[in-house]
């Protein structure tokens, strides 16, 4: 019987390849740019889509947001979810842990934007964007853009999340949550 090789962790390489992952990381928001601009070309119909979702819940609930899981790549490359926002809900301020791209299905979303400050290890706001039905966005991994949605309108919105992440850890391996402005 074969058996997994031992994995051994050594001590940090440091600048040889704390530069690689730098270089890494403009790669990987390319990476997720071009997965959004799919994603804004070629969105599947979006009335069988929801059709998918159970009785309701396009209505959502009450004490949250709620997240609806709709695919789960078989190679588990990556993973899909719909969400329903009810008027007043909102994320948490989060980083990702992976690439994410965004598209508003059905009303307006808000998305608060924030600057990571390392010396205090504190997330600063920055800005404020509507999104609105038909928008497109890429979001990278780490730390450079932090951000929380939620709907700030009168009405139900409802968005579409692919994340570079299998559908067991779509729950926990996405958001990085960070402290930020009240
Ligand atoms: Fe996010």
């Amino acid at each position: 019987m074969t058996t997994a090789s031992p994995l051994t962790a050594a001590r940090p390489v440091g600048v040889p390849l704390d530069q690689l992952a730098l270089d890494l990381a403009d790669i990987f928001t390319h990476s997720a740019r071009m997965v959004a601009s799919h994603l804004a070309q070629h969105l599947p119909d979006t009335d069988t889509l929801l059709a998918a979702l159970p009785p309701g819940a396009l209505l959502g609930s009450a004490e949250t947001y709620t997240r609806h899981l709709v695919y789960g790549d078989p190679l588990e490359r990556f993973s899909a979810m719909v969400l329903v926002w009810r008027p007043g809900q909102a994320s948490p301020v989060h980083g990702h842990r992976t690439w994410c791209a965004y598209r508003v299905l059905r009303g307006t979303l808000t998305e608060q934007h924030y600057r990571w400050d390392a010396a205090s290890r504190h997330a600063r706001h920055a800005n404020t964007v509507t999104r609105t039905a038909g928008d497109t966005f890429s979001v990278p991994g780490g730390l450079q853009h932090i951000h929380a949605l939620g709907n700030t309108s009168d009405e139900i919105a409802v968005s579409l999340h692919l994340y570079g992440v299998s559908r067991d850890h779509i729950a926990t391996g996405v958001n990085l949550l960070v402290p930020a402005d009240a």
